[in-house]
């Protein structure tokens, strides 16, 4: 029993990065169960900021190892990319980061697929981040996918790779109209790939099964957020993995008996990037004011994020999906000089409201959020270490966010700082 899942209860960007890292001070492994270098992890130490994609957000923590589990589709030019800038900053990052051989890989045609296909949608695109993160999971689902083993065996690489590529430079010509990809080229680049990483690849299962049985703190990572769960989220505006808890089982291969906590980082507020409904979202000067005052702009595309109020029928939905026992609130500094602050209690249907998360995008895309109002704190939370030396107000807000989730809030994050977060 000794594995702690932290994950985003919201669309993504929830600040996951700071709350693993700073969790991960004591812990003896951080393993990322999904997705790909759609994620962007910001951590920020002493002023020094850093953005993982692949990495886990344990790797500054010099004694923690680092997973990356078979549930992460990974692409070569980030994780090395990745790993020179570690080391450029004096990370250490060999013998401290064990890839899984089972993960699968993302090929340059996924990314050009995942381009063209949101090119050619106009109207109904999904705003992917464009790492080729839907095309790799077809690939693994139509078990056609080439996963680091495969480049351990020269021979079944190239078979694949020739097979993927007829397939895909077909599409490429038919629908699209684009030049083919060229073989030689991904061989020889996969190939070098394969060298540089050798040392890091290993059975990640065995790895994290002796590891649990050794009794050891384990931080399973999950990156975007619950409702970007391709089976549980705004589907078809989503990604195309499972960020929710049970992500975390098959990105890992643990038994589900192993958790113990499961955390769900939220935001004072929602954003999202990319398209999709958004009820409680703010086209107005307010939503501005969180967008400015909360830098929110992607940290993988640097796009600026949609902003809204915090949407508690989602955030419970969140909680029932994931099964979360605690709440890592973050940003609540965002909201330091607003007059008002609101939240979404209900979601209102012909003057009803709903009793369940719609899964179907006419109704949440037509919903009518009913708000309940706080006055705003309107002060700085700056250096406050424990809940009772919170603003009455500030204090006000939490507790009603706690109640209505039936969720503790465990910690309040109150700057992008590692240190700034209060523990409960
Ligand atoms: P992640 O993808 O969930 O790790 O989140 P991102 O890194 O994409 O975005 C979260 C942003 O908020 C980053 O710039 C963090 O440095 C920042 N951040 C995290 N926690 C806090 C907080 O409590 N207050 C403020 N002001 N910023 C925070
Ligand atoms: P982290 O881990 C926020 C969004 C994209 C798009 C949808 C599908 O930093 O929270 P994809 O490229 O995955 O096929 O895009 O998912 N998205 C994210 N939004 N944070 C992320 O990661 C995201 N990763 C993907 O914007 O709407
Ligand atoms: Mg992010």
């Amino acid at each position: 029993m000794s594995v702690t899942i932290v994950l985003g209860s919201q669309w993504g960007d929830e600040g996951k990065g700071k709350i693993v890292d700073m969790l991960s001070v004591d812990a003896d492994i951080v393993a990322r169960y999904q997705g790909g270098a759609n994620a962007g992890h910001t951590i920020v130490i002493d002023g020094k900021q850093y953005i993982l994609h692949l990495i886990p957000s344990g790797i500054l923590n010099s004694k923690a190892i680092c997973v990356i589990g078979n549930g992460v589709v990974i692409d070569p030019v980030a994780l090395l990319d990745e790993i020179a800038m570690l080391e450029s900053f004096g990370i250490n990052v060999k013998n401290r980061l064990y890839i899984s051989h089972k993960a699968h890989l993302i090929m340059p045609y996924h990314k050009l697929l995942d381009s063209a296909s949101e090119k050619s949608k106009s109207n109904s695109a999904i705003g992917t981040t464009g790492r080729g993160i839907g095309p790799a999971y077809i690939d693994k689902a139509r078990r056609i996918g080439i996963r680091i083993v495969d480049l351990l065996d020269r021979q079944t690489f190239l078979e694949k790779l020739t097979l993927n590529l007829k397939e895909k430079n077909d599409i490429f010509k038919k629908i699209y109209g684009y030049d083919e990809l060229d073989s030689q080229s991904i061989i020889t680049s996969y190939l070098d790939f394969d060298k540089k990483i050798d040392p890091y690849i290993t059975d990640t299962t065995l790895f994290l099964y002796n590891a649990i049985k050794d009794g050891k703190k384990i931080i399973a990572e999950g990156a975007q957020g619950a409702l970007l769960d391709v089976d549980h989220g705004t589907y078809p505006f989503v990604t195309s993995s499972n960020p929710t808890s049970g992500g975390a089982c098959t990105g890992l291969g643990i038994s589900p008996i192993s958790i113990k906590k499961i955390i769900g980082v939220t935001k004072a507020y929602c954003t999202r990037v990319g398209n999709g409904p958004f009820p409680t979202e703010l086209n107005d000067s307010t939503g501005e004011e969180m967008r400015r005052i909360g830098a929110e702009y992607g940290a993988t595309t640097g796009r600026p994020r949609r902003c809204g109020w915090l949407d508690l029928v989602a955030l419970k939905y969140s909680i029932m999906i994931n099964g979360l026992t605690d709440i890592a609130l973050t940003k609540s500094d965002v909201l330091n000089t607003f007059g008002e602050i609101k939240v979404c209690t209900d979601y209102i249907v012909d003057g009803k409201p709903l009793k369940t998360f719609p899964s179907d995008i006419p109704t949440l895309s037509n919903v009518e959020p009913k708000y309940t109002s706080f006055e705003g704190w309107q002060q700085s939370l700056e250096g406050i270490k424990i809940f009772d030396d919170l603003p009455q107000k500030a204090k006000e807000y939490f507790s009603f966010i706690e109640s209505y989730t039936d969720t503790p809030i465990s910690f309040i994050s109150l700057s992008p700082d590692r240190n700034d977060t209060i523990i409960k």
